[in-house]
């Protein structure tokens, strides 16, 4: 007779299926389906109709409707024509929509979670338990940041119309992820789900009109990536929110160049899932199941790549191997099953050629025992191990369930195996020590760190990448900034922003005098050279630029920079970027107090030379006090812990970007070139600043306030000579990770269009004169760090 042990150990499942009649049924009453537009349905214009498919049997579930241009204008007509009602309603009043919603949600649970299984193929398991609960709380958490906007984001106003794309791993959750923050700041939307999985936003579309949300609020146009680039390319759309993959992000953000049009980017991962030998590594494996056979494997932040130390290694893979052999593989709806379909032949069809090319090129290739149903779409669980870090399988994103294996040595080592990707979505670190996974946590670049867990979301944490993950922020207070605009940025605002603002006139005036006109002219000056690496340097060309004053005169001449001088800047700006990185606020805070007495110590020669382009001691005054500003901020820009109810802390940490290009506008040419500088370095950035074209001589005259001030070589570089030329180089840098722009539309333009190569992150604002009246510094802030969330757990 066999022992109990023995029994358990072979013991099988029965089945459990979860039955699909209500759902199919609902289907039924419904197809073919219409878009969601001004609070009703209506078919295409032009009659287009396209399948969807349940890819677990490979047969049609029902017909969509194809948005065109005249769906898609009629969406943002409506979205338009409803936004200032909504945001008019106010906080409390949209809390109560957004309430309402969730409520509705939980009543409709059973029903979503089903339409989404069959329309996705993901297991029923997740749907029940995991995107349909999330996609409550969601909207619970907003309704709250609904009600607390007006005290919580004083001075800040809705964006307008917002333009969602979602793509199909995870289609309420994705929705709600958009939708959510949207309508609480008071924007309306126009959203189009994926052309694979558009059921259950339809079916969310049918929840707004049973809860009476005003129309406009939320439209819902179905149709592939042709409905899409209308929608990105619509110039009733103010901001466009987008997830999916690099290539089509890319793509937006070209089309967007220029346009006005706020956007975030929600793109691909490759992400590292670190194991240390002193991990618990039954634990471990469990977590390696969660992150790479999670939804078939097909999530943006799956932990794809495994990086275990070299002594566990072998031990790992067998642990690994044995799990894999019992995990099930079929019906979605089967509440028994881990992993479901792959959500499309095109998608499987990827997946097997990743493999086979990951085998070719030598690496081992293990997968269970057991067969796949050969009916549907279905794709075993696949370890790969010895694999060479640079193979085509470690880099590129498979989403599939496909896990590559790698190892390593010390911590130094999985520092560098982990950021060795152009994408930084998440991580997750298993150790038993704490010490050493919070010391890796801020080392490696991405957006959410797990430590000893992997895969959890909640609507408080900030989610969102880094690198060519894209940018922007989705959760948590930090996902808010997305959707809201600053309510005026003209001269004469006041008080904005949770860090408030500077307002011109009102500060102790210690203005030494000074003279305000060119009474005593200059001579002609030396040419000024470059600043490169701590020093001053020759531009490459060979060649330099005349500099005029006011009244045309010529005043000096600076060194006329080009692509090389600009490639050597961010050579030193790299260079210097961990140890500045690493620097602490204090000390940061420090040298910029430095550099603000040294600025005052020289204040009458900079005014003698402000007074020549038409300025004068008032800028000088304003330049040291901001200097000030952000020594005081270098070491107050605190992150926050976030209440996610997971038994854990979340810590959202800011984190410096890394290289920011700066391209300086004219006017204020100091106080300008000061205020960018000190935001950014402040925090902990390096920079290549191109100076204002017409008066370089300002920033040129700062390489001796540098010298002075214990600047570190490489933190501060300054490239003089035509702006938009060298903004160029700087934006299509691959080595750049942010770009700021001042400067006209044209200039704008291009900046963001040559962005899109690394998915830079980028901010451009107009040359106006709001250096030297109005100005919130939290915007520069904001765009001087990304939030980190670390998520760690407690407990037993
Ligand atoms: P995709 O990026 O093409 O589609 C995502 C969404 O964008 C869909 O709603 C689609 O209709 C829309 N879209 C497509 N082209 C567009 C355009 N030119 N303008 C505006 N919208 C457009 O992703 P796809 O083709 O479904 O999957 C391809 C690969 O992308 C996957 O194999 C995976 O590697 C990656 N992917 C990554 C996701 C993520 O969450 N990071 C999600 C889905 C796919």
């Amino acid at each position: 007779m066999p022992s109990v042990a023995e029994i358990f150990e072979t013991m099988e499942y029965g089945p459990a299926p979860e039955s699909a009649t209500t759902a199919l049924q609902w289907i039924q009453e419904r197809t073919p389906f219409r878009h969601f537009i001004g609070g009703g349905w209506r078919p295409s214009a032009d009659g287009i109709t396209f399948e969807t498919v349940n890819p677990a049997i490979g047969r049609a579930l029902a017909r969509v409707s194809q948005g065109g241009p005249a769906d898609v204008d009629a969406a943002v007509e409506a979205a338009r024509k409803a936004q200032p009602g909504w945001r008019a309603l106010g906080g409390y009043g949209r809390a109560r929509f957004l309430y309402a919603i969730a409520r509705h949600v939980q009543k409709h649970s059973r029903l979503l979670a089903v339409l989404e299984t069959l329309d996705n193929g993901k297991p029923i398991r997740e749907t029940r338990d995991i995107d349909i609960p999330l996609v409550a709380r969601h909207f619970y958490h907003h309704a709250g940041w609904a009600h607390l906007m007006e005290r919580e984001l004083p001075g800040y106003e809705p964006v307008g119309v917002a333009g969602q794309i979602i793509p199909w791993n995870f289609p309420l959750l994705m929705l709600a992820w958009k939708i959510a923050p949207a309508i609480a700041m008071g924007n309306t939307v126009v959203l189009k789900p994926a052309e694979f999985t558009p059921l259950t936003a339809l079916a969310f579309a049918g929840i707004c009109a049973e809860i009476g949300l005003p129309p406009g609020v939320v439209n819902v146009v179905t149709g592939d990536g042709a409905t899409g680039e209308l929608l990105v390319n619509h110039s009733g759309v103010d901001k466009i929110a987008f997830t999916g993959s690099t290539e089509v992000g890319r793509l937006i953000r070209r089309a967007t160049a220029g346009t006005g049009k706020r956007i975030s980017l929600e793109l691909g991962g490759k992400s590292p899932f670190v194991v240390f030998e002193d991990a618990d590594l039954d634990s471990v494996v469990e977590g390696v199941v969660d992150a790479i056979w999670f939804n078939q494997g097909q999530v943006c932040c799956a932990g794809s790549r495994l990086l275990v130390q070299e002594s566990v290694a072998d031990r790992l893979h067998r642990k690994l191997k044995a799990r894999m052999e019992t995990l099930r593989v079929g019906d979605p709806l089967d509440k028994t099953t881990d992993i479901g379909a792959i959500i499309a032949p095109v998608q499987l069809h990827k997946i097997q050629e990743l493999v086979k090319r990951g085998a070719a090129e030598g690496a081992d290739l293990w997968q269970p025992s057991w067969a796949s149903p050969t009916e549907g779409c279905f794709y075993p669980p696949t370890l790969f191990t010895n694999v060479a870090p640079a193979a085509e399988i470690a880099q590129v994103e498979i989403f599939g369930p496909v896990l590559v294996s790698m190892t390593f040595r010390t911590p130094a080592e999985a520092v560098e195996l982990a950021n060795n990707t152009r994408y930084g979505l998440a991580a997750s670190i298993w150790s038993e020590n704490i010490n050493l996974a919070l010391d890796i946590a801020p080392k490696i670049k991405a957006g959410t760190v797990w430590i000893n867990s992997t895969n959890l979301f909640d609507a408080a944490s900030g989610f969102g990448g880094y690198g060519e993950s894209g940018f922007g922020r989705e959760g948590g207070r930090e996902g808010l900034w997305e959707y809201v605009k600053r309510r005026v940025w003209e001269k004469g605002s006041v008080g904005v922003g949770e860090c408030g603002s500077v307002e011109a006139g009102d500060r102790v005036s210690h203005t030494p005098t000074l003279p305000h006109s060119h009474t005593s002219p200059l001579p002609v000056d030396r040419t000024a050279k470059l600043y490169v690496g701590g020093k001053q340097a020759r531009p490459d060309s060979g060649y330099s630029l005349p500099v005029v004053d006011s009244d045309g005169r010529r005043i000096g001449e600076v060194g006329e920079g080009n692509r090389k001088d600009i490639r050597n800047a961010v050579e030193a700006a790299r260079g210097a970027a961990t140890s500045w990185s690493r620097t602490t606020g204090h000390g940061r805070a420090q040298i910029l107090y430095y550099v603000a007495e040294n600025l005052e110590a020289r204040a009458v020669e900079f005014g003698t030379r402000l007074a020549s382009f038409g300025s004068g001691g008032e800028e000088v005054a304003r330049s040291v006090e901001r200097l000030f500003e952000y020594a005081a901020w270098a070491d107050k820009l605190d992150g926050a812990v976030h209440h996610t109810p997971l038994r854990n802390v979340t810590i959202a940490m800011p984190e410096p970007i890394g290289v920011i290009g700066i391209a300086c506008p004219d006017h204020a040419p100091l106080l300008a070139f000061v205020t960018l500088m000190a935001a950014a370095i402040c925090q902990g950035n390096t920079v290549v600043i191109v100076p204002s074209e017409q008066f370089p001589l300002a920033a040129t005259d700062f390489y001796q306030v540098l010298d002075t001030s214990d600047v570190p070589g490489g933190v501060v570089n300054i490239v003089t000579g035509r702006r938009d030329v060298l903004a160029e180089v700087l934006a299509a840098h691959d080595d750049v990770d942010a770009m700021w722009y001042m400067g006209p539309a044209e200039g704008a333009t291009m900046v963001e269009r040559a962005s899109a190569g690394n998915m830079k992150r980028t901010w451009v604002s107009s040359d106006g004169d709001h250096w030297a009246s109005t100005y919130d510094s939290c915007e520069l802030l904001r765009e001087a760090v990304q939030i980190k969330n670390i998520w760690i757990p407690y407990g037993e």
